[in-house]
C-alpha cells in the first residue's frame, strides 16, 4: 500500500520533472550535454576537448580562445564576426556555411532543438 507521504513525494517529483521538460534552458542543457559535451566543456576555465571550451560563447568573437588550436577554415572565417543567436543558429544547422573547411563534424537539423541549445548557451556567463 502506498503511504500518503510517499504519494506526496511522487507527486512533487512528477511536477518537478514536468517543469524541467517545459523550461527551454533546462531542455537546452540536456541537449547540450547529450550532443556537444563529447567534444566541448561549458564551465568557466574548464579544459578544451576536441573543440574549444564554450563558457561565455554568446557575444564572443569567432575562434578567439587563445588556448585552442583552430583549423585554418575557422580562422579564415572569423574576421570581425561575433557569436550571436543568428550566427550560432546558422553554425549549428550547417557549420560549413559559416566557416568552410572547419573541423566540427556535427549539425542539428531541428530548429526547435537548436533554439533550446542556444538558450542554454546564453546563460553561460
Ligand atoms: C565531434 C566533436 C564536436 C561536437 C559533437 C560538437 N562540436 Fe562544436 N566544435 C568542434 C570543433 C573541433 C570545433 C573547432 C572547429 C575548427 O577549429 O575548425 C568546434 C567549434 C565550435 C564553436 C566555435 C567556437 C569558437 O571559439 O569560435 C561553437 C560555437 C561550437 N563548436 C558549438 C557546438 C555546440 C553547441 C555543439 C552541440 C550542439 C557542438 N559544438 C558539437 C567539435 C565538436
Amino acid at each position: 500500500m502506498i503511504r500518503i507521504a510517499n504519494l506526496l513525494t511522487i507527486l512533487a517529483l512528477a511536477s518537478a520533472t514536468a517543469h524541467a521538460q517545459q523550461d527551454p534552458v533546462a531542455l537546452g542543457k540536456k541537449l547540450t550535454t547529450n550532443n556537444c559535451a563529447v567534444c566541448h566543456t561549458f564551465g568557466k576555465g574548464e579544459p578544451n576537448g576536441q573543440g574549444p571550451n564554450l563558457f561565455g560563447i554568446v557575444g564572443k568573437p569567432l575562434a578567439s580562445d587563445p588556448s585552442f588550436k583552430y583549423s585554418a577554415g575557422m580562422k579564415a572565417a572569423a574576421a570581425g564576426k561575433v557569436w550571436d543567436d543568428k550566427l550560432l543558429d546558422a553554425w549549428l544547422s550547417d557549420t560549413q556555411s559559416v566557416a568552410p573547411g572547419n573541423a566540427m563534424t556535427y549539425f542539428e537539423g531541428d530548429e526547435a532543438r537548436r533554439q533550446k541549445i542556444i538558450a542554454y548557451l546564453r546563460t553561460l556567463h
